[in-house]
């Protein structure tokens, strides 16, 4: 009565070394700290947050450079961190005396956000800086921490003479 009941065994028996099989692998693969609080691995938090801070943030730069705070909270860039253009600087912020920011490139540093661009907001202020800049550093004519050129009258010729 049970003779025809061979190919179902074998198909359970393969079956059964299949589940086997992916238990085995499963163990072997899926790291020991998976699930601890969620669907990633829970030894993850430890280790990112071992790595070093390499952002300050700008409260700790205006605690040292009150000159500067002065100066943005005159002109639009009072919204834009430093550390947005001078990079991360956590290290200077350790110890001022031996870290020393990098001087900026402003052709890159000013252009990352005011390059013209037709995907930009119309209110961003923008400039196709080839035609604008001429070539010259942004900060010969803009001061970076108060940008707008308050009296362009009297910047202008002045700068039609240095192209
Ligand atoms: C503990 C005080 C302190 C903190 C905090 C601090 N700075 Fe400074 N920073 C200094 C001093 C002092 C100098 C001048 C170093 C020198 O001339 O030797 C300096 C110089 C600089 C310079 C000019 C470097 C040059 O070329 O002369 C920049 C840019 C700067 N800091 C940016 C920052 C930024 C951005 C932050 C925040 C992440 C920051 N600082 C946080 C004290 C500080
Ligand atoms: C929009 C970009 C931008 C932002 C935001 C900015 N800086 Fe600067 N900063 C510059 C550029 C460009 C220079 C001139 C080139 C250089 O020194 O690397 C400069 C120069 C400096 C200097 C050298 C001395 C001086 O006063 O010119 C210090 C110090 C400094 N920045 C600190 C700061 C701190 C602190 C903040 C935040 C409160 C800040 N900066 C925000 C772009 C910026
Ligand atoms: C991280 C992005 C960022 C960088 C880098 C940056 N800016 Fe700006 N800039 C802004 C923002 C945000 C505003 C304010 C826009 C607004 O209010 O509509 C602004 C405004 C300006 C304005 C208009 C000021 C006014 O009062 O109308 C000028 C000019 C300017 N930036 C020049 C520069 C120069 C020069 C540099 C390089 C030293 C620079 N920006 C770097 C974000 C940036
Ligand atoms: C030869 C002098 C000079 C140089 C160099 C220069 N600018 Fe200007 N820029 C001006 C003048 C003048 C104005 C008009 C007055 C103002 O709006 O502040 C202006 C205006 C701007 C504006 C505002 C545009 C708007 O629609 O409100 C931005 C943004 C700007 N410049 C960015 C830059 C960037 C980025 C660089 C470097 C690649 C640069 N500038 C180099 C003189 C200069």
């Amino acid at each position: 009565m049970f003779k025809d009941i061979e190919h179902l065994v074998r198909l359970a028996a393969v079956m059964a070394i299949a589940l086997i099989a992916f238990a085995t692998m499963r163990a072997l693969v899926v790291p020991r700290s998976f699930g601890e609080y969620g669907h990633y691995r829970g030894d993850a938090i430890a280790e990112i947050a071992a790595r070093p801070v390499a952002f300050a943030g700008h409260d700790v730069c205006e605690a040292c450079h009150i000159d500067v705070v002065e100066q943005k909270k005159q002109g639009k860039h009072v919204v834009v961190p430093c550390e947005a253009c001078h990079g991360a600087q956590a290290k200077h912020a350790d110890d001022p005396a031996s870290v020393k920011p990098a001087k900026l490139d402003t052709a890159v540093v000013c252009a990352r956000c005011h390059e013209a661009n037709s995907a930009k907001p119309k209110g961003f202020p923008q400039v196709a800086t080839a035609d604008h800049a001429g070539g010259l550093a942004c900060d010969i004519c803009h001061q970076p921490h108060r940008p707008k050129i308050e009296t362009p009258a009297a910047t202008k010729p002045a700068t039609e003479g240095k192209k």
